[in-house]
């Protein structure tokens, strides 16, 4: 089945079956006196999709995740599952899965923005990368540096021809290679890559050469070691992170080659000089104003304004272009420029952030992005930038009807990792935010006490305990308000602790329910 056809059947199936049902398990009450009746969620009663399941290693998250999804592909009902799989362990038979890693020629471009003149553009997104790289990195980005880097994005994203103060230039604008070229496949080959691509392509007997009209590598044979390497695209697309890297450099090149270096190396200096004449200023004020003899700092006041002065005076000379001052006024210093492409490039040597998109199969109901090989920095890039992807889809196609009709449902195992302090944090939005773009949050880890409050608050489709370590006992009772006899009776693989909320409902309790099997 097609994408189209994938869709299709989600627009039209919704209206005439029989609601989404999903089971956990029987309530074992019930069971003891002999009757069987199931505890699940039920797309028409459920306040949302949104559920959390908890328990330690082994006690079956993973299991139970595998049932909640196979019931809801088993519905074909257009729904697409987006696993999130960090350990490699939620295989599923009908699912397409993707590995991303550092030596694959796919990924995905946190620098992708959304056109929606309410919602996307330019500011917001280079908001959010900027946050997100931050919230992912052990030693975020000071102030200058964040400036310095919103400067350069905004000047990156003009030079592609998205302009942040005009949504109509939002749009991405793919054209194909020029026909006349029919059996040439057009490569997007860096600069500095274009020696390796040559030796890969010799070594393995295939065509590579410049096209000097378009401007652009060619092969007639786009595999290997060449796979590395997109499809080049003409026309008007989003920047990467690899374009960003390379825009910071060449900035950095400009800077410290030509008129700008001598210029812009005695102006560092210069300023330099002035903040420390100025502390010894304002030091020579608080003495003053508590009574002191000053006479000894004022004489090293004034002895420290002439080196100042001719400081000044060599910068101003050594002026060749004029516009020295400009780039460092926008991009700040030259170590910031250096710390930033450092990061930059970091990045991009991930592998991770490569334009072509991911091969997943688009008609496969369940999409597994298996991402074992990534460190855990690179799994929050990754996971953060990939669900505000859906989230923007997703309001892209509007508001859905039911008010727990799925659309997507993403799943995020070890979800304590992608959490953080935040309320901008695309897991917290999500959870608030994106039930009623018929998205659904699954989130699974050791202990309830590892999810956001955003989170816990929102999550009205089930919360599912499954035998916790005795350490996050305690904190459990108090934060889910569960009994604690109740939680003491879960027993990893027969019977959990579950509360489904349905609408109308003020205060839904937690049953355990059976479920082995
Ligand atoms: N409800 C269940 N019924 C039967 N077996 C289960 C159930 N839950 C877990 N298991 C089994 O227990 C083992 C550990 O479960 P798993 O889902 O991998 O745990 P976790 O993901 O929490 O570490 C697996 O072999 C799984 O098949
Ligand atoms: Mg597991």
């Amino acid at each position: 089945m097609s994408e189209a056809a994938f869709a299709t059947r989600r627009a039209t199936v919704v209206a005439d079956v029989s609601p989404l049902r999903i089971v956990f398990g029987f309530d074992d009450a019930a069971l003891t006196r002999g009757e069987q009746r199931p505890v699940a969620w039920s797309e028409n009663e459920a306040v949302n999709g949104h559920m959390l399941l908890a328990g330690k290693s082994g006690s079956g998250k993973t299991f139970t995740l595998r049932r909640i999804v196979r019931q809801i592909t088993r519905a074909q009902r257009g729904v697409r599952v987006h696993l999130m799989d960090v350990h490699g362990d939620l295989d599923l038979d009908e699912a397409s899965e993707v590995v991303f890693s550092e030596s694959t020629s796919y990924g995905i471009n946190p620098l992708k923005i959304s056109a929606d003149p309410h919602y996307g553009g330019v500011r917001k997104r280079v908001q959010a990368f900027i946050e997100m790289l931050n919230d992912a990195s052990k030693s975020p980005m000071g102030d200058r540096q964040v400036s310095s880097l919103r400067n350069m994005l905004y000047d990156l994203y003009a030079s592609h021809g998205f302009r942040v103060e005009d949504p109509s230039t939002w749009q991405e604008q793919r054209e194909q290679a020029p026909p006349e070229f029919g059996f040439r496949v057009y490569l997007d080959i860096p600069f500095d890559a274009k020696d390796a691509a040559k030796d890969a392509a010799r070594a393995a007997g295939i065509t590579l050469q410049f096209d000097k009209d378009a401007r652009c590598w060619w092969t007639d044979r786009h595999e290997g070691a060449l796979e590395r390497y997109p499809v080049k695209t003409f026309g008007k697309v989003y920047p990467t992170l690899a374009d960003a890297a390379a825009y910071v450099r060449t900035r950095l090149r400009s800077l410290t080659t030509g008129g700008g270096t001598k210029s812009t190396r005695l102006l560092e200096e210069h300023n330099r000089k002035v903040v420390a004449w100025q502390a010894k200023a304002r030091k020579m004020g608080a003495a003053a104003a508590i009574g002191e003899d000053i006479e000894g700092i004022q004489a090293e006041v004034q002895s420290g304004l002439g080196p100042v002065i001719e400081s000044f005076t060599d910068y101003v000379t050594s002026i060749a272009s004029g516009r020295e001052l400009d780039a460092l006024v926008r991009y700040d210093t030259l170590d910031t420029i250096r710390s930033l492409l450092n990061r930059l490039e970091t990045m991009v040597a991930s592998g991770i952030y490569r334009s072509a998109q991911p091969p997943f199969d688009a008609a496969a109901p369940v999409w597994r992005y298996n991402l074992t090989a990534l460190s855990s920095a690179e799994q929050k890039m990754f996971v953060w930038t990939r669900l505000t992807e859906i989230f923007e889809n997703a309001r892209e196609q509007g508001i859905v009807k039911g008010a727990a009709q799925l659309r997507d449902v993403i799943v995020v195992d070890e979800a304590h990792n992608f959490f953080a302090d935040k309320d901008t944090n695309i897991l917290d939005r999500l959870a608030k935010e994106a039930r009623k773009f018929g998205i659904a949050l699954i989130c699974a880890s050791q202990s309830p006490t590892h999810f956001s409050e955003d989170f816990l608050a929102n999550c009205g489709g089930a919360k599912i305990l499954l035998g916790l370590d005795a350490m996050y006992f305690d904190s459990t009772v108090r934060k889910m308000r569960i009994d604690p006899k109740l939680l003491a009776a879960v027993v990893p693989g027969k019977v959990a602790a579950i509360q489904t909320a349905t609408r109308g409902e003020s205060d839904p309790q937690f049953r355990l329910a059976r479920v082995s099997g």
